[in-house]
C-alpha cells in the first residue's frame, strides 16, 4: 500500500462505527484527534503548522521567494453521520503526499505551499463549509440566533472572526477529492477536471396543521401536518424531475411535533434542498414548490430560507493547467461539473483562484460507509496534484 493510501486509512479509523461507516463530525473529539495525526505528519515533513481559533488546520511549507504568494491545498477533516473513509480527508491527506514528495525529491518550491484542514465542511446548524467560511470571512457571526449555535461547539463570533485571513494574499486554492458520483466510474474515466460547483440551497419548511387525539378524530376531520408535508415532498419531487435534468432536491430531515404515537402531528418541519448550477433553475423551482404548498388542504406552510451557496466556476486557467497535466501523462479525463458542495466555493467566492481534481467513486456512492476510491486511483490523482502544483510553481496562475 502506497504511504497516502496508508495514512488514509489510519485517517479513517479515527471515529470508525461498528458497521464500518465513520462518524467523524465536526468539532468533535474524533476530528480533533484526526487533526492532531495529521498535525504530527505534517511536522514529520518539516511544515510548520497551527490549529486556528475555529479548529482549522493550517499547514506551511516554506517557498524560496519571499514576494510569492502561497499556493493552497485544502479540503475537510470531517465526515457527515455514517460517512465514509475518503469524502475530504482524501484532499487534506493528497495535498500532504505532495509535500512528503516534495521533500523525497529534495524540491523547494518558490512559492509557499500551504495545506488547510477545515473544520466542519459537511451540513450542521452552522450552515456547512463552515470552516472555509471563517477563513474568506463569509460568515455573519453576530447574526441573530447565530452565538448560541456557536456555543454549542465551545466557539464564539470571537473566535469565528479571528479565523478570518487576508484571502488576497494566497496565489490559488486546489482541492482533491473523490467525484462521489458515478460518471467517472461508469464511463471508466480515471479523472475528473471540474468546471464548477453546483448551488446548495436549503429552506427550512414548517407545515402547520392541528394536533388532536389520534383514536376520537375522523380522518375526515383531521389538519395533519405530516401528512400534508409528506404530500407537498411529493409533490415537489415530481416537479423537479419535469423541470430539469439536473436539478436534484433532498428532504434529507424531517421532525414532527408533538412527536408522540397517540397525537395528530400538529406541526411539521422539513428541510428542502436543491442544487443547481443555475440560479435561474433553483428560484423557478422554489417559486413551484410555493404554488404547489398552496393547494394542499388542511394545512399552512412557512419557508425560510436557511442555505444559500451559489454556484461558481473553477478558474479556467487552473482547468487547463489540470487538463494538460492528465494529457502529458496521458491519463483519460474529462472537464465536468461538481454535484457536491466544497470549501473551494467560499475560496472562490472571495476571489481567489480556484482549481479541482476528481478521482472515481466506486458505484457512485458516497455519504454513507461503502465509499470507496481504488487505491490505484488515489495515487494517479495525488500526482496529478503533484504535477499542478510544480507547473504552478514555474508559471503562477
Ligand atoms: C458536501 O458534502 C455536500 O455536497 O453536501
Ligand atoms: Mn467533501
Ligand atoms: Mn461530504
Amino acid at each position: 500500500m502506497s504511504r497516502l493510501n496508508e495514512l488514509l486509512q489510519q485517517a479513517g479509523n479515527i471515529g470508525r462505527n461498528e458497521d464500518g461507516s465513520i462518524t467523524r463530525l465536526g468539532f468533535s473529539e474524533g476530528y480533533f484527534q484526526a487533526l492532531e495525526l495529521l498535525k504530527a505528519r505534517m511536522k514529520e515533513i518539516g511544515m510548520q503548522v497551527e490549529t486556528d481559533p475555529v479548529g482549522n488546520l493550517h499547514g506551511i511549507l516554506p517557498g524560496s521567494d519571499p514576494e510569492a504568494k502561497a499556493i493552497v491545498i485544502g479540503s475537510h477533516l470531517d465526515t457527515v453521520i455514517k460517512g465514509g473513509v475518503y469524502d475530504g480527508m482524501l484532499g487534506v491527506t493528497g495535498a500532504m503526499e505532495v509535500a512528503a514528495r516534495l521533500k523525497d525529491e529534495g524540491r523547494t518550491l518558490r512559492h509557499p505551499l500551504e495545506i488547510w484542514g477545515f473544520n466542519m465542511e459537511e451540513s450542521s446548524i452552522l450552515g456547512g463549509t463552515f470552516g472555509s467560511r471563517c477563513v474568506t470571512g463569509m460568515i455573519d457571526p453576530d447574526l441573530p440566533g447565530y452565538p448560541e449555535k456557536l456555543a454549542k461547539f465551545d466557539c464564539s463570533p470571537e473566535k469565528v472572526k479571528a479565523a478570518k485571513r487576508d484571502i488576497s494574499k494566497y496565489e490559488c486554492y486546489l482541492e482533491y477529492h473523490i467525484e462521489q458520483g458515478d460518471k467517472l466510474d461508469h464511463t471508466g474515466i480515471d479523472v475528473g477536471v471540474v468546471s464548477g460547483i453546483v448551488s446548495i440551497i436549503d429552506y427550512k419548511v414548517t407545515a402547520k396543521g392541528m394536533s388532536n387525539h389520534a383514536g376520537t378524530t375522523m380522518m375526515a376531520n383531521r389538519k395533519d401536518a405530516l401528512v400534508g408535508m409528506a404530500k407537498l415532498i411529493v409533490a415537489a419531487e415530481e416537479r423537479a424531475k419535469e423541470l430539469n435534468d439536473t436539478l436534484v432536491f433532498t428532504v434529507g430531515k424531517i421532525s414532527v411535533s408533538p412527536g408522540q404515537e397517540n397525537v395528530i402531528p400538529g406541526q411539521a418541519v422539513a428541510n428542502f434542498e436543491m442544487r443547481h448550477m443555475d440560479k435561474a433553475v433553483t428560484d423557478q423551482f422554489y417559486a413551484d414548490i410555493q404554488a404547489l404548498a398552496k393547494e394542499i388542504p388542511n394545512c399552512e406552510f412557512e419557508f425560510v430560507n436557511t442555505i444559500a451557496k451559489y454556484s461558481t466556476p473553477c478558474d479556467p486557467r487552473l482547468i487547463k493547467l489540470i487538463d494538460g497535466v492528465c494529457t502529458e501523462k496521458g491519463i483519460s479525463h474529462v472537464i465536468m461539473p461538481s454535484g457536491a458542495g466544497h470549501d473551494a466555493n467560499p475560496m472562490a467566492h472571495e476571489g481567489v483562484p480556484i482549481g479541482m481534481i476528481f478521482v472515481p467513486s466506486v458505484k457512485g456512492i458516497s455519504h454513507q460507509g461503502d465509499e470507496y476510491t481504488k487505491p490505484e486511483h488515489i495515487d494517479m490523482g495525488a500526482d496529478v496534484l503533484y504535477q499542478t502544483v510544480l507547473k504552478l510553481d514555474e508559471t503562477g496562475v
